[in-house]
């Protein structure tokens, strides 16, 4: 538990994330005594807050994530505001003098962490402006974290890599994906290698598909400027969908370093089987939902949500086969599911294994169930082996078993944010759960292909399915031609 010390400046610092996630997470460090004294927080944003307006922010936002103000004043007296101009070189020179100054109040050590967490038409900017103006001369370290969406496709991704890394090397760029900073996200990893039961089946000979659904029940909501542009495809797959595969699918990696597990990562996705072209409709199904209901209450369908266009052709949904061309996984279905507006919030990810040889248990029984392995991302944490065994009685029945273990008594309330986890790894300058430029490139090739194909062609079928449901028909129809099927399963 060692504590560190750093300056962190924070880019949009009146905005939604800053004050549900950054503030909160914040303050679980500062009160595990991972922050010490030694730590001040500059925000940034264009309001014109003073010192005291934005403590009074930090603090009503720690008090609504929390319900806790134990330490709160203390922690709170560490935040400074500056209000900024992202464009203005004055702006960041007052910024270089206040942080100049919070570093001998605090002893920081010259460290600094500049967090962009604002629209992302600006981070080639604000990188530029950092190093122009003098920010980045420091004599300590000097990390630059940086929110989704990186890019918007390949190219737009290429570019603004190419600008930040005018200020930033690589090892000093730390790209979010908040899912990686999930615990059972982070503990799949951890089944796989640490369990002589899993890895020597984890292949295709005793792996028959591999099925991940992450879905939410909010819709658009007030996104829309931003998802109308983006949809399901660039919003979760090119990122948290596909980091879930990439982990599901890397090799061992010979050490736990940051470089070997990237890098691991990075072979999936070259494996990836590009999907381009008329492919796309044998391998992808998008969906936008109409109105419906949910928990019993109605709701309107996404073309009459605020800022959509009435005749959107943006999907809220998208099913996928993803094919992996390498040894391991020769002929092996990773399916992905993710949506909004569907029936629960949930993240899971099932691992289906292939019948045994023989089933003996035949006359008893009609069908033995498939071993499951299911990992439990959200909301419930943990995992679930689906197994059979004999009926109690004096025949040989098979009855289905689940062996269960859950992290709820451990954690519950008290499970780190994913952004308390991944700002202090930032801070221990630990870059394994942050995206490498590699990771971003390819998954955006790949997705760029499939985007491609849905903006030149208008679907005729939207909206194809109805709020509160699990998506389209024909996302069902994507895994049922393969003689699979969604295991809706506990
Ligand atoms: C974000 C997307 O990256 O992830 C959102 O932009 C989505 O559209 C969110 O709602 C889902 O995250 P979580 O942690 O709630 O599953």
């Amino acid at each position: 538990n060692e504590t560190h010390t750093s300056l962190i400046m924070i880019f949009g610092a009146t905005g939604d994330l800053a004050k549900r996630k950054l503030y909160p997470s914040l303050f679980h460090l500062y009160r595990k005594g991972k922050l010490a004294d030694k730590f001040a927080i500059i925000g940034t944003a264009r309001s014109p807050w003073t010192h005291e307006e934005f403590r009074a922010n930090v603090k009503d936002s720690v008090l609504t994530a929390l319900g806790s103000n134990e330490q709160i004043d203390d922690f709170a007296s560490h935040f400074y505001y500056q209000p900024h101009d992202v464009t203005d070189s004055e702006s960041y020179i007052k910024l270089r003098n206040l942080a100049g100054e919070l570093d001998s109040k605090y002893e920081l050590q010259g460290n600094r962490i500049f967090y962009l967490a604002m629209a992302p038409e600006f981070f080639g900017t604000i990188a530029d402006h950092l190093k122009s103006d003098g920010l980045t001369e420091t004599e300590g370290f000097k990390r630059l974290i940086i929110e989704k969406p990186f890019g918007h496709d390949l190219e737009s991704a290429e570019k603004l890599n190419a600008q930040i890394r005018q200020s930033f090397a690589e090892e000093e760029i730390y790209r979010i994906d908040h899912y990686l900073g999930k615990a059972m996200v982070q503990n799949i990893e951890v089944i796989r290698f640490a369990n002589a039961f899993f890895e020597p089946l984890w292949n295709h000979r005793y792996i028959s598909n591999i099925q991940i659904t992450s879905s939410e029940k909010l819709g658009v909501e007030e996104r829309a400027r931003y998802y109308e542009k983006s949809g399901a495809l660039r919003d979760m797959v090119q990122n948290h969908m596909l980091q879930m595969v990439a982990l599901l699918a890397m090799e061992p990696p010979i050490r736990l370093s940051t470089d070997e597990i990237r890098s691991e990562k990075v072979k999936v996705f070259r494996a990836l089987r590009p999907i381009e072209g008329e492919e796309v409709n044998n391998y992808f199904v998008r969906g936008q939902y109409g109105p419906g209901s949910i928990d019993g209450e109605k709701v309107e369908g996404y073309r009459n949500e605020l800022n959509v266009d009435p005749q959107s052709n943006t999907e809220t949904f998208v099913a996928g086969k993803l094919m992996i061309d390498n040894f391991r996984w020769a002929g092996v279905p990773f399916y992905i599911r993710t949506g909004k507006r569907m029936t629960a919030k949930s993240t899971k990810i099932v691992v289906q294994f292939k019948d045994i040889p023989m089933n003996l248990y035949k006359n008893n029984h009609d069908q033995l169930n498939p071993n499951l392995l299911v990992i439990h991302i959200q909301p419930d944490e943990g995992i679930t082996l689906h197994l059979n065994a004999k009926k109690s009685g004096q025949n040989m029945q098979t009855n289905p078993v689940k062996l269960n273990f859950s992290n709820e008594g451990s954690n519950g309330i008290n499970t780190p944010e994913a952004y308390e986890k991944l700002l202090y790894d930032c801070l221990q300058g630990d870059a394994t759960n942050f995206t490498h430029w590699d990771e971003v490139a390819l998954s955006w090739r790949f997705v760029d292909k499939i985007s491609e194909v849905w903006e030149n062609t208008t679907s005729s079928t939207f909206p194809n399915y109805s709020s509160g449901s699990m998506g389209p028909d024909d996302a069902d129809k994507l895994v049922e031609k393969d003689g699979f099927f969604w295991w809706n399963v506990t």
